[in-house]
């Protein structure tokens, strides 16, 4: 299965298996809402812009979380120039071609979204690689555009399918996917990068949720498959964060967990009070410091 990781069934949810990452200074804490296509007019865009700045500013939680909005990319320049200085904007794609056809019609380069003042770009969502087919290759190549560019983080997102997991293929996918992307990643680029994880059978109405301790196996073989391709420092800066579902309810059962770094939400990032409040689980769940570990 690659990155010497322990089976979902065998490993145990007690403590981190980050020890050398624990010996690194503390990750920030990271939540990104994914917008998707869930708001296509303006002046709705607006109006959550504004909920959100007062929820957040009320929530006082800039200082120990970095907030990212990801608006559809028509909205980009609207929403940071209406958004509160302390949370970044990012975009949910980058290019639609790889080199040379990288600068062609209608292609979104990465110094386009800098010009909005962009900061992360989300890539490798489940959207992106099973119903518009993008591979790891792919993936990799627009990893690569992207963190050559100042001033541009990465938000990778990886996970297994539900076929891929009855097939007890879960961590070798997600080993595979990684190790594309980590390739196009420098050694000293690794905290520019949040990878989030998608467990795609567990998200959608009715769905069965991942468990708790289902979540801090893969995150721990994550960081383990970072540590593997990058080295003990890369696994130390590189946040892991968790996806699928969360929400105001559910949100403090995760974020408790050693290796999950923060969350990156769907739904609950379309509603300002829902999205601060899984902002404000976090922060209560912070993990204590890497010194104190
Ligand atoms: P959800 O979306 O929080 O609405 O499940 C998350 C995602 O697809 O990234």
């Amino acid at each position: 299965m690659g990155c010497g990781a322990s089976t979902p069934s065998s490993a145990s949810v007690q403590g981190s298996t980050d020890a050398a990452a624990s010996s690194q200074p503390q990750r920030r804490l990271f939540v990104g809402a994914n917008w998707k296509c869930g708001i296509e007019a303006a002046d709705e865009a607006e109006k959550l812009v504004a909920d959100i700045n007062k929820a957040w500013g009320a929530s006082g939680l800039a200082a120990s979380i970095e907030l990212c909005v990801c608006p559809p990319a028509v909205l980009l320049d609207r929403v940071r120039s209406k958004l509160d200085g302390t949370i970044s904007v990012g975009a949910q794609n980058v290019l639609e071609a790889v080199p040379p056809a990288s600068k062609g019609t209608g292609v979104l380069t990465p110094a386009l979204l800098r010009t909005v003042g962009c900061s992360w770009v989300v890539l490798g969502h489940s959207d992106r690689r099973n119903t518009f087919g993008e591979t790891d290759a792919l993936i990799g190549e627009k990893v690569a555009q992207v963190i050559g560019v100042d001033g541009l983080n990465v938000n990778l997102t990886v996970g297994e399918t539900r076929a891929q997991r009855e097939a007890g293929d879960a961590l070798a996918v997600i080993a595979r996917q990684l190790a594309a992307a980590a390739a196009s990643v420098p050694a000293t680029a690794w905290s520019r990068v949040v990878i989030a994880y998608e467990p795609v059978w567990a998200i959608g109405e009715g769905a069965q949720p991942c468990s708790p301790e289902e979540a801090q196996r893969v995150h721990a073989h994550m960081r383990q498959c970072v540590r593997q391709h990058a080295g003990d420092a890369a696994a130390a800066a590189c946040r892991l964060v968790y996806t699928g579902s969360v929400s105001a309810q559910n949100a403090h059962e995760y974020a408790a967990l050693p290796d999950v770094d923060g969350f990156v939400v769907g739904r609950a990032g379309l509603q300002a009070e829902s999205l601060v409040a899984v902002c404000t689980a976090l922060a209560r769940a912070a993990k204590p410091s890497a010194e104190q570990r």
